[in-house]
């Protein structure tokens, strides 16, 4: 590919202030709100299918990523994850399994991101915090392993030991806080102020969503091209919902693929605040009282993104729903030995939701539909 860059720098999604890529930020500086990379669909569109890297990784896709040509990629071989059959169920669903990753979840396609994009001479970032439920922490541990960065974590008490174990294991400082994310996060803002350092946590850094929308270049490239009908998601935070829409949004602008999926988006019953809020028709999430679920990578009681997931939703004329734990425990149960697919709670919401989704002929059998298998089980077996 022509080595121009389609990564023209950061815009705020609130005051649309716009900034340099050279300035080192998290939030707007002028509003507090969030931040997305500016990358320019008419420089892609200059680019054709056949000039896609082949590194077997999601960084083929780097013309899509914000970086520049020049910039040293900090990979561990992250993405290019399998599109598979889902056989067990009747409809047309293929999965797409992110347990096949570093560390076990799609988590590290945001922190590879991140830390490439952070560690370019223009940023030379060399110490980060961030807060997490756990699989964030494991990413952002390793891949900061790699690039020689302090990283510091913190995780709810709560959390997987597997997932505390493996990030001390990879270098990383953890912390555990009593209470949920959203009080993890506060000790990582505080950390942040007070060290200086970096915060890397969800949306509170632009440079992770990107790296989650490799999932939606790589299913259309999977599928030769076509467009799903509909990206069955399990939403937490966001993150992977507003970087793929951002993603299909961008294919299609410059004429890969001819249209943009719908998404099913999975909450646990126990804390579904998005869900709430988009069959409510309300244009931002309030908090979830007393969240309580096993999928403690969807328990996030008021994602910072909310307004934005929410427009994302909205444009993709999406569904919503909620799965209860215990149908979220048998269908860890069900992927396992009807799939093979060893996965957590949080991941396993998905399998969950497909009962309803064609029970209640939200999705006709015949459509084409995408299940991200987003996490391994083999960092929550204490849940099965
Ligand atoms: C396994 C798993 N699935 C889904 C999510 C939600 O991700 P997102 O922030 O992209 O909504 C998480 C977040 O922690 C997770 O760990
Ligand atoms: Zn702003």
């Amino acid at each position: 590919m022509s080595r121009e860059t389609a990564f023209q720098g950061l815009q705020c999604i609130g005051c649309h202030s716009s900034y340099s890529k050279g300035e080192i930020l998290q939030k707007c500086p002028k509003c507090g709100g969030l931040l997305d990379t500016i990358i320019n669909p008419e420089i892609l569109s200059g680019k054709s299918k056949d000039d896609i890297d082949r590194t077997r990784s999601m960084w083929k896709f780097r013309d899509f990523l914000p970086v520049d040509p020049t910039d040293k990629i900090v990979s561990a071989g992250e993405g290019d994850t399998p599109l598979r059959r889902l056989s067990s169920f009747q409809g047309n669903v293929w999965v797409k399994d992110e347990t096949k990753n570093p560390t076990g979840t799609f988590k590290d396609r945001g922190a590879s991101c991140a830390i490439t994009a952070l560690t370019q001479t223009q940023l030379g970032i060399k110490d980060l915090v961030l807060s997490s439920e756990g699989n964030a922490g494991c990413s952002f541990a390793l891949y900061s392993h790699i690039a020689d960065l302090r990283c510091q974590v913190f995780l709810p008490r709560q959390a997987n030991p597997a997932k505390v174990e493996l990030s001390r294991k990879l270098g990383a400082k953890v912390t555990l806080v009593d209470g949920t994310i959203a009080d993890a996060g506060r000790r990582a803002e505080a950390v942040a102020k007070g060290e200086g350092s970096y915060n890397a946590s969800t949306f509170v850094t632009p440079y992770r969503h990107d790296g989650k929308g490799t999932m939606a270049l790589e299913m259309c490239e999977q599928l030769d091209w076509r467009v799903p009908d509909y990206v069955v998601y399990p939403v937490g935070g966001g993150v992977g919902l507003v970087g793929m829409w951002k993603m299909f949004s961008i294919l299609e602008k410059i004429g890969w693929v001819k249209k943009r999926p719908r998404f099913a988006a999975v909450q646990p019953a126990g804390c579904a605040p998005v869900v709430k809020a988009y069959n409510s028709k309300k244009d931002d999430v309030d908090e979830w009282n007393n969240p309580e679920t096993i999928a403690f990578g969807l328990r996030i009681p008021k994602p910072l993104a909310g307004k934005w997931i929410l427009r994302c939703l909205r444009e993709s004329d999406s569904i919503a729903l909620s799965v209860t734990d215990k149908e979220i425990r048998k269908s860890m149960g069900q992927a396992l030995k009807d799939e093979g697919l060893l996965l957590e709670p949080s991941s396993a919401s998905t399998i969950a939701a497909l009962p309803y989704l064609y029970g209640e002929k939200m999705i006709d059998k015949s459509e084409e539909v995408v299940l991200i298998a987003t996490g391994s089980g083999l960092k929550t077996l204490e849940q099965f």
